[in-house]
């Protein structure tokens, strides 16, 4: 394309940008309301947001809220990535993987052990993800069986994965079971 996209973290400024983002993305305003609400809960800490934008004008955003699991005290963070959105005219670009890719630089310096998410198995895979419920990390709402492999988990941090197991605990603004059903 010619076009080099740059990603960064977000700051306050960024957030028309990203909610315009992610509700042209997804041609609704329910990720962008969830977006919003994650930012300002302060359960979903440590988050990361990041951006990508080009000379175009911004076209991505990746957000990452805190997670837990039930019944264990684990001491590395867990988090879940939701949502991902690349504009419609920037899609097929490698502009989603470059944000996955970008932030699991970031979130490994970070120390950061697993990520969760719920998605597109096709397109996860590619990016390290694979089936949770194999390692027995549960979603924070039953997922229907047909979409068991939609709940994904990619680790970060060697030994951690198979040697925990549980149900995850997501932010407050994520906590409604709406968001959960793939
Ligand atoms: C999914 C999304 C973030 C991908 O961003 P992107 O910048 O277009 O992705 P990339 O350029 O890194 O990767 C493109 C590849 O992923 C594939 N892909 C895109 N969406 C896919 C999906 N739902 N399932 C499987 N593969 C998918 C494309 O076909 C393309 O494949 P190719 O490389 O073989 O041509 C973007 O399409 C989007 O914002 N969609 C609407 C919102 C959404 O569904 N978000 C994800 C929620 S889980």
């Amino acid at each position: 394309m010619g076009i080099r996209e740059r990603i960064r973290e977000t700051g306050e400024s960024d957030l028309t940008d990203v909610l315009h983002i992610h509700a042209s993305a997804f041609g609704q305003q329910e990720e962008a309301e969830l977006v919003s609400a994650l930012l300002a809960d302060p359960s979903a800490q440590p988050a990361l947001s990041l951006i990508a934008l080009t000379d175009a004008g911004p076209v991505g955003h990746i957000l990452f809220s805190a997670a837990r699991l039930t019944e264990s005290e684990i001491p590395y963070p867990f988090l879940i990535m939701a949502p991902l959105a690349v504009v419609p005219e920037a899609q097929g670009r490698g502009i989603g993987g470059e944000l996955i890719a970008t932030a699991v630089r970031h979130l490994t310096k970070a120390g950061v052990a697993l990520v969760f998410v719920l998605g597109y198995p096709q397109y996860y895979s590619r990016h390290q993800f694979e089936p949770a419920a194999k390692f027995g990390l549960a979603a924070p709402y039953p997922i229907a069986p047909e979409h068991t492999d939609a709940w994904m988990v990619r680790a970060l941090r060697p030994g951690v994965l198979g040697s925990v197991r549980g149900t995850v605990m997501c932010a407050d603004a994520l906590n409604k079971p709406e968001y959960w059903c793939e």
